[in-house]
């Protein structure tokens, strides 16, 4: 596996290939960003992982600095999947000095997500679009786990004509149900183990879903119960949505999302699941 630190580096070594799979990370990977892996080892002739710390989709009061980096293990296990480049460019390689162009894509990035996290979207979506340009992959890899992070960047290819392909892999879960992230590593075991009420809350609404209930409301005040039950999370939010603007259901429709955002230990642990 070779290793590019600046973008010259990069560029030379993606004129030489072929169809390149790229899978954009912040690193402290798991099984998650694994799958999204294999998946571009499957579809395409060499894979290209990116692991940068985004600065710009932080705001000022989140968790940049503490953010859990682990570069030397995450460089092994890359190595073991077969990939072919690793891409960890500094903050100042992507954001020299005198950058100013930022990306909206507009109202989807302005809800959800987009609201608890204002400015959030603007962030993904410009490292996204400068790591296409960089790399210009013929496919990337993104997970259901971020599922407006995957709508914003359907939505950035889309309006720019980037010519790459979006590949969105299913929610990785460790087996009591709870959506792997890096973030969990803030978590004791027992916290964790708490966690996995969202799991179970979001297939109880399922369920409820496909016995005939269709209101939001209620979908959503069930969900909450089971989530908030151990005492342990606090429900940020419930919310019902169609799966491509993220516009709010009042009635709940086969292929709709639901959407969760719990806080646990002053964490917020997103999940979601179709229904
Ligand atoms: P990061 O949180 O490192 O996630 C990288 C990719 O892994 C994202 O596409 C994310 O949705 C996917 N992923 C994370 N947990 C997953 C899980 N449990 N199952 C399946 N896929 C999972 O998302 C980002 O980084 C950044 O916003 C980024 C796109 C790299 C832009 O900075």
């Amino acid at each position: 596996m070779k290793i590019c630190s600046t973008i010259t580096d990069l560029r030379n070594a993606r004129a030489s290939l072929k169809r390149v799979g790229f899978v954009p990370t912040m690193g402290f990977l798991h099984e998650g960003h694994i799958s999204l892996v294999r998946e571009a080892k499957r579809q395409n002739d060499v894979v290209i992982v990116s692991i940068f710390v985004n600065p710009t989709q932080f705001s000022a009061h989140e968790d940049l600095d503490k953010y859990p980096r682990a570069l030397e293990r995450d460089s092994a296990l890359l190595q073991e999947e077969g990939v072919d480049i690793l891409f960890t460019p500094s903050a100042d390689e992507i954001y020299p000095d005198g950058f100013s162009t930022r990306i909206d894509v507009g109202p989807l990035a302005h809800r959800i997500e987009g609201a608890s996290r204002p400015g959030h979207f603007d962030g993904v979506a410009t490292v996204v679009a400068k790591l296409f340009n960089i790399i210009q992959p013929d496919r990337a890899y993104f997970g259901q786990k971020d599922a407006q992070q995957c709508a914003v960047i359907q939505q950035l290819v889309r309006d720019l004509n980037i010519p790459v392909k979006i590949i969105i892999g299913d929610i990785i879960r460790n087996q009591n149900g709870l959506a792997l992230s890096s973030r969990n590593s803030y978590l004791s075991t027992s916290q964790q183990q708490a966690a996995t009420a969202i799991y179970r809350g979001l297939l109880h609404g399922k369920e409820l879903f496909l016995s005939g209930m269709q209101n939001s409301s209620t979908l959503q005040h069930e969900i909450t119960k089971i989530i908030e039950a151990n005492g342990v999370n606090t429900v940020e939010y419930v919310y019902i949505v169609h799966p491509f603007s993220f516009e709010l259901k009042e009635t709940a429709e086969e292929g709709d999302l639901i959407l969760v955002v719990a806080q646990n230990n002053n964490i917020r642990l997103l999940d979601n699941m179709k229904l």
